[in-house]
């Protein structure tokens, strides 16, 4: 039995793409799992709030010399990176947001990055070399985008700070087995997107026929 944490980041509800896609995701990966165990964590719509300076300051110090203040400060970080290493499969559904991810999504991402918890350096203190401590795990990253391109080698390519920004950060947390799927064209809408919707889909459901 796995556990699939479902990671929707989208500000939209009904109307977002993305989360239709891990909709999708989810309705297939029941049909090939049934018992495995599906946890969502909202993203886009639940106001995760920035981190702060007190924040900054608690993250940095070391657990036993953390003061109640402090720990109160971590306690909503804390629960994030807790149940983001219990989860054995990451299912991320996002838009691109100014060639980026949404800030929301971000925010959460500062939670999620913690020293001495998701990652560290190779000595323990700043050396160059980051050692992921969330290991073994798969990651899908389901994406939605107005535009077109943005796959290495075409057009916009330079553009994207979104896929590439995942990569990085997660696969410094330990997450190297990563899948990406995109839907494009959303903005320029008629048969344009529905063919780019079809393509979608399809590449979805052969990843359950392989
Ligand atoms: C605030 C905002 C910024 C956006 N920035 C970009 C962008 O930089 N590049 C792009 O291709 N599309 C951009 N889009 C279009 C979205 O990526 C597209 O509508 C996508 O389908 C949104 O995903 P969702 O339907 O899950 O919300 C933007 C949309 C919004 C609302």
């Amino acid at each position: 039995m796995k556990k699939v944490l479902v990671i929707n980041a989208s500000p939209r509800g009904d109307r977002s793409h993305s989360r239709k896609l891990t909709d999708l995701f989810i309705q297939k990966w029941q049909q090939q799992a049934p018992e495995d165990v599906i946890i969502q964590r909202e993203v886009g719509q639940a106001n995760i709030p920035h981190i702060t300076e007190a924040w900054i300051a608690s993250a940095f110090t070391p657990p036993q010399k953390l003061t109640p203040a402090q720990k109160q400060t971590l306690e909503l970080s804390n629960q994030l990176v807790a149940e983001f290493k219990a989860a054995d499969v990451y299912l991320i559904g996002t838009p691109m947001h100014n060639w980026s991810i949404p800030s929301g999504f971000k925010a959460y991402v500062d939670h999620l990055m913690r020293f001495g918890q998701t990652w560290t350096f190779e000595s323990g203190k700043p050396d160059g070399k980051y050692v992921g401590l969330v290991n073994h795990k798969k990651m899908y990253i389901l994406t939605s985008r107005g535009d077109t391109g943005y796959n290495q080698g075409e057009h916009n390519a330079h553009m994207n700070f979104q896929t590439p920004y995942l990569r990085t950060v997660f696969g410094i947390m330990g997450i190297q087995d990563i899948t990406e799927v995109t839907l494009e064209n959303e903005e320029y809408g008629g048969q344009t997107f529905q063919d780019s919707l079809a393509k979608t889909h399809q590449k979805i459901a052969d990843l359950f026929d392989s």
